[in-house]
């Protein structure tokens, strides 16, 4: 949530920062601004609306110097207006810091500040930050910026830039990622990766509590009792291009082209030559993973979707009783969650601030935490006892598609470990799950390769205002996946339900105006499903099924089918969900909507 920026070297600021923000947009989009240090003056230009207004004013009116800020925002406090959007000064003018997070103590302060005379002009807890650090500054920025982060309460990822300093950027954390781009002779702050890519692919992670001091020689890193400390720098093996679009019209189509790569990347190595499911991050024998009593998965949205795949994977194949809890209720129930249960914390981004209090509340109470995220150094990663990597490379796009997907195909390897280790499954029949599983990523090749016909199905339910998605088993989480791609990306009201569960009150929602997706692939409880096909048929539903190739009785059931290849009923989440993906997508493009950027979200929720 927010995208933050800043420059300082050779090269003038504001065609870096605006670079910079233009991949950090999928943070939030609701209006943008940079400041820059301008031959004495504060440069500042904010615009609402998309970065593209912004663009278009610094074009008609550039900015010229060689230090600055700039950000993307997400709104939290006030309406996205010009005197909300980010950059913010403080009284002299001299002092803008950019801000992403929640300030929880920010109305204290705020009446503290204006009492001692402040002018705060916006309705954001980030100026009132600009004000309480120009009141604890005596000359030194540095020592300033540290000093008021120690009377904040809350998350900020904060940058700061000072006339009396031209060429120093001042960045601190807490609970809202930022990293440091080390360039040649110039340094880049930013809150995620792609945002430096163009310029270096060495970055240091900064950490929570953690002031950076930049200027374009220099990087120091100093903790939160101003000693200096060792930044903790990587190397980023993916490139641009694989945050850029490629020739796809959107993020999120090339993202779900991308889900083979993602879904190999994500297997690769996980066999040994032994036949062994090798899982080493667990850090966890044999003996060790036999003697979990309870898995407990915590998650939000799609994450969530993928705990529930993986419910019913570990359940079948481990025989260890599973519950997935969303990470906003987990935080704040009282969970059954002792040194015997296997917490996994699902999040794509890392950076989930309901997730991450999750994975505290489970360590607090003893159990052993593993993270399964996309994003290596997210702060996830640091408060887990160990990461599962999956290895989906950068999502852009805010609904998750290929992260999902990948998701799905580490937690399968996880439940094929457990089962292993527990010995519930026949070695073989471990070895020929995982030969299985090894050809998913085939198997969502040929239905990309084959779903020209998606569009004209889409084509039939552009005026849908509600819609509702069914299915059993392994469909259940598929049709809620569905939903929730179609609602947040189309705005199309939609909602899942287990298919034996509409009998009990949905199907009350029957129309012929609502259409009815039902996942009705090969499995156990295939004939049930068909019943219920025809149950919502016989009210006058038109139905779109996702089906197996070569069930052609189901085309007489259903208006149009999105076909998959055969795979067995444990497997098929990862390939059903991608004609839903596609369903979803189309839709969404053909009422005009933005999908890569869907109104009111943001790619990572880094607040509450
Ligand atoms: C939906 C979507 C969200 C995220 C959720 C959790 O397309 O992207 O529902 O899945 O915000 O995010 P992570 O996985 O980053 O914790």
């Amino acid at each position: 949530m927010c995208g933050i920026v800043g420059y300082t070297g050779p090269r003038q600021a504001c065609g870096v920062l605006l670079g910079g923000l233009t991949r950090l947009e999928y943070r939030g989009y609701d209006s943008a601004g940079v400041a820059v240090v301008s031959d004495g003056e504060m440069a500042l230009v904010r615009r609402v609306g998309k970065l593209e207004n912004l663009k278009a004013a610094v074009a008609g009116d550039p900015v010229v110097g060689t230090a600055g800020i700039g950000h993307t925002r997400w709104a939290t406090h006030g309406a996205p207006t010009e005197d909300n959007a980010h950059p913010h000064r403080d009284c002299s003018g001299r002092l803008a810091i950019v801000h992403n997070g929640i300030i929880e103590n920010f109305a204290e302060l705020r009446t503290e500040l204006a009492a001692a005379g402040h002018a705060i002009r916006s309705e954001t807890d980030t100026e009132v930050v600009a004000h309480l650090i120009e009141a604890l500054y005596e000359g030194d920025l540095v020592a300033a910026v540290q000093k008021a982060t120690a009377r904040l309460h809350g998350s900020y990822a904060i940058a700061a830039v000072h006339l009396d300093h031209p060429d120093l950027l001042v960045a601190a954390r807490k609970d809202s990622p930022l990293i440091i781009g080390l360039g040649d002779g110039e340094n880049i702050v930013a809150s995620d990766i792609p945002a430096v890519l163009e310029h270096t692919r060495r970055v240091a992670v900064l950490h929570d509590g953690q002031v950076a001091v930049v200027t374009p020689e220099r990087v120091t890193v100093h903790d939160a009792s101003g000693a200096e400390v060792e930044p903790e720098v990587m190397v980023v093996e993916w490139d641009l291009d694989a945050a850029e679009k490629g020739g796809y019209e959107d993020f999120m189509l090339k993202e779900i082209f991308e889900q083979p790569k993602a879904l190999r990347e994500t297997l690769r190595g996980r066999v040994g030559e032994d036949g062994r499911i090798q899982m080493s991050e667990l850090q966890m024998s044999d003996e060790e993973l036999a003697a979990i009593e309870r898995v407990f998965i915590v998650a939000c949205g799609t994450s969530y979707h993928a705990g529930l795949v993986a419910k019913l994977l570990i359940e079948q194949w481990a025989r260890v009783p599973v519950e997935v809890d969303v990470s906003s209720e987990f935080r704040y129930r009282d969970p059954i969650v002792d040194r015997n249960t296997l917490v996994v914390a699902i999040t794509q981004s890392g950076e989930t601030a309901d997730t991450l209090a999750g994975v505290r509340e489970a360590r607090e109470r003893g159990a052993r935490v593993f993270a399964v995220t996309n994003v290596v150094g997210s702060r996830v990663t640091r408060e887990a006892d160990g990461v599962i990597y999956t290895h989906a490379g950068p999502e852009i796009g805010v609904a998750a598609t290929k992260t999902f997907t990948a998701q799905i195909a580490a937690l399968s390897v996880l439940a094929l470990r457990l089962a292993q280790a527990r010995a519930t499954l026949e070695p073989e029949q471990v070895a020929s799950l995982w030969a299985e599983l090894a050809t998913v990523p085939d198997v969502v090749e040929a239905i990309l390769a084959d779903a020209q016909d998606i569009e004209a199905c889409a084509r039939e339910y552009t005026q849908a205002v509600s819609s509702l998605f069914l299915g059993r088993g392994m469909g259940v989480p598929v049709a809620m996946e569905g939903a929730l791609k179609l609602k947040e990306i189309s705005y199309i009201h939609a909602e899942a339900y287990p298919a034996g569960e509409m009998k009990h009150g949905p199907i009350a929602l029957i129309t012929p105006d609502v259409p009815v997706v039902v996942v009705a692939t090969q499995g156990h409880t295939y004939e049930k499903v068909v019943s219920n096909i025809q149950e919502v048929r016989a009210r006058g539903a038109r139905v779109i099924a996702v089906a197996t190739y070569g069930d052609e009785a189901i085309r007489s059931y259903a208006e149009h089918v999105l076909w998959i290849p055969q795979v067995s009923e444990a497997l098929s989440a990862i390939p059903a969900a991608v004609p839903l993906q596609l369903l979803a997508y189309h839709i969404a493009k053909l009422r005009g909507c933005n999908v890569d950027q869907p109104r009111n979200l943001a790619k990572s929720v880094t607040v509450e």
